[in-house]
């Protein structure tokens, strides 16, 4: 029954608002939408009537149906409405070629509000041109949500999910729901946790992932599972970070890395085909973790544009140049960027900001060489540079360097010399940074990889300056064939760098964000043992907090892997928006609060009591960004 004409045909409308064009003249409709606009031309009204199909004229004048006319003199904007009438051309000269419905109108015979609207907070209506700040809109969610531009973006979202879904069947996945009041997941955030009232002074946790079900489900013998799911964590809010967001997680028996991959990029083909329409490259290019932070100094590197990473320090630690060698001497590099024809384009007050660019990232300077003449123009000083290098990179030293990079007459060369991932990623800040400000980034291009061969163990500092290592992604994950032996204990406690050991753990990465993370994980029972103890973490506090997963592995455990992406960074991404407020419905504030709602917010005094709860004496609250 439903084909295309009378889909939308319900008991209260023939047609939508978006659908009517010059071969529907002379029919009679019943449309039903908001009032978008409103002009009063004496005698005769001008109403644009709009739902989610689009926005279509209405006319209703005193002469034809004066009861509609005194009906329709009472509308406001936003007032839902039913109106019969007929459809005719618009008058030649009236017609809005930007419209779908732009070449008719309805004349109206009938008109009845069946919503009355109170006066908006802003303006809905797509001509509307005012800009509406973040807390409004927020504070008006529905309201904002009714403006086509941010509807769009969610019909969009829509489209995103149902390819996702459809790929993952074609590839014969399987929608598992897992529970959402479980035990702690780790992955690294803080938990939400609901207290519960049959045994007082327990809590359930909302999982950070649906990690170790879907492993469950492997053992279980799914063979390949997947959801669109809710995933909480307790963090730091960001322009791409939000406590609640969704996961498409997947999770296969009986692969390798490369098979998970290539679904993956099967999937956001046909997400980037079904809503950009465009055809992206595969497969993928593969970038290990190691060669991604030597190169763009970040492990979500934009590989839309060039400015790579180049480490000097063999040649500038033959300089006089103390900040340098006093770097080198520590144990650390000293890493350059070379920025063509960059000594034009940045004066004095550019380069004595850029210190500002890299402060956060823990870099102490940057240094600056501009190069007025290559080695080639001036042989016999190595090559003529101005600023802090000037005096102490000289001579033979200055043409390697300047020749090690590529630099030539006109050229800029900046340096950060500091420890090594100090470096790496204050370099890969900089370099970010400069890719905006040069204006090397062509927003419609995806550049897409995989970052491969992640450390098993990120290593750091604690307190008191020991080295301390902790899972990179998960503690479930494998590590690589070759670097198994560097666990046992003889070759673990002789290793110096925990950090050299590498996982099956990978990360598709697009235009410099991380879009989704996975690993092969361990399902070995001994392996996993090994992992735990090395992380820590006693055979008692493992039993109690992962007890089920390694039970479950003696019952005849797949080899198995998977991955989950972040869909509300999806959207963001193939919308090219800035922040992934836009793209979720009902979003949290940075505070962590939602404008609409009101929450989180204080529960009753029986509820405490229920819960057996009690509030101390209540912290002071953060003020709402
Ligand atoms: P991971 O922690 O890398 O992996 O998460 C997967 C993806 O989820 C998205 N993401 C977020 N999006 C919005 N707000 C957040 N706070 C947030 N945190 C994460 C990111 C990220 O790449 N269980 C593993 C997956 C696996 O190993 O299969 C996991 O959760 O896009
Ligand atoms: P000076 O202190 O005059 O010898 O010059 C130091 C120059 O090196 C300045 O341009 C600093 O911004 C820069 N600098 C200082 N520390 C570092 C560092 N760790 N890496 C790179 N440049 C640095």
């Amino acid at each position: 029954m439903s084909d295309e004409t009378t889909l939308y045909r319900t008991a209260t409308r023939t047609h939508t608002c978006g659908e009517l064009r010059a071969a529907d003249e002379g029919g009679d409709v019943v449309l039903c939408g908001w009032v978008d606009r409103r002009r009063d031309q004496g005698g005769i009204l001008f109403v644009d009537l709009r739902d989610r199909y689009g926005r279509v004229q209405i006319v209703v004048s005193v002469d034809d149906s004066p009861e509609a006319h005194a009906t329709s003199e009472g509308l406001s904007l936003e007032d839902v409405v039913r109106v019969e009438g007929r459809v005719r051309l618009r008058p030649e000269g009236t017609r809005n070629p930007k419209l779908g419905t732009g070449d008719v109108e309805v004349v109206v015979k009938g008109i009845s509000i069946l919503g009355k609207s109170d006066p908006i907070p802003f303006e809905v209506s797509a001509t509307a041109s005012s800009e509406v700040g973040l807390e409004t809109r927020l504070r008006h969610r529905v309201v904002d949500l009714r403006r086509p531009l941010v509807q769009e973006r969610f019909l969009i979202r829509h489209k995103v999910t149902s390819a996702c879904r459809r790929a993952l069947e074609r590839h014969d996945f399987v929608d598992i729901e897992t529970p959402t009041l479980t035990r702690s997941t780790p992955e690294g955030a803080r938990d939400f946790v609901v207290p519960n009232r049959r045994q007082p002074g327990t809590f359930y946790a909302l999982p950070q992932s649906p990690q170790l079900f879907k492993q469950l489900l492997m053992v279980a013998g799914f063979d390949r599972y997947f959801q669109v799911v809710k995933c909480f964590r307790d963090e730091d809010m960001r322009a791409d970070r939000q406590p609640e967001f969704t996961q498409l997680d997947m999770e296969m028996a009986f692969v390798e890395a490369q098979d998970v991959q290539n679904v993956v990029e099967d999937l956001l083909a046909d997400v980037f085909r079904a809503t950009r329409g465009v055809e992206i490259e595969r497969p993928f290019r593969r970038l290990p973790y190691a060669e991604a932070m030597s190169r763009y100094g970040s492990d979500k590197p934009d590989l839309r544009f060039g400015l790579e990473i180049q480490e000097v320090s063999a040649i500038v630690a033959r300089s006089g140049f103390g900040v340098f060698t006093g770097t080198i001497e520590r144990g650390g590099i000293v890493g350059a960027i070379r920025i063509e024809g960059g000594a034009k384009q940045f004066t004095r007050k550019d380069l004595d900001k850029l210190p500002e660019v890299v402060k956060d990232a823990g870099a102490k300077g940057v240094a600056w060489a501009k190069v007025e003449a290559g080695p080639a123009e001036a042989p016999d000083e190595g090559g003529k540079i101005t600023g802090p290098l000037n005096k102490h990179v000289t001579g033979e030293v200055r043409k390697e360097l300047l020749e090690a990079v590529g630099a030539g007459t006109g050229d800029l060369v900046l340096f950060i010399a500091d420890q090594t991932s100090t470096a790496q990623n204050a370099l890969g800040v900089l370099r970010n940074h400069l890719g905006e400000k040069l204006e090397l980034i062509d927003p419609d291009a995806l550049a897409f990889c995989w970052v491969v061969d992640f450390p098993l163990f990120e290593v750091f500092e604690d307190d008191d300056g020991q080295p301390q290592h902790a899972p990179m992604h998960h503690p479930f994950t494998m590590p690589v064939d070759e670097d198994i032996p560097l666990l046992a204990e003889e070759r673990w406690s002789t290793l110096e760098n925990k950090g050299v050991i590498r996982a099956k753990a990978y990360d598709v990465v697009l235009n410099g964000m991380e879009l989704g993370g996975g690993s092969i994980r361990i399902h070995d029972r001994e392996l996993q043992a090994r992992i735990f103890s090395l992380l820590g973490i006693s055979d008692e506090l493992a039993e109690d907090k992962f007890g089920f997963l390694l039970r479950a592995f003696r019952y005849g455990a797949p080899p198995h892997g998977g991955i989950a992406l972040g869909i509300d960074r999806l959207v963001q991404l193939v919308l090219k928006l800035k922040s992934i407020q836009d793209v979720i419905a009902f979003p949290k504030t940075h505070g962590g609060s939602c404008l609409l709602t009101g929450a989180p917010a204080e529960i009753d005094g029986t509820q405490l009591t229920e819960l057996a709860l009690k509030i101390q004496a209540p912290p002071a609250r953060e003020k709402e960004a």
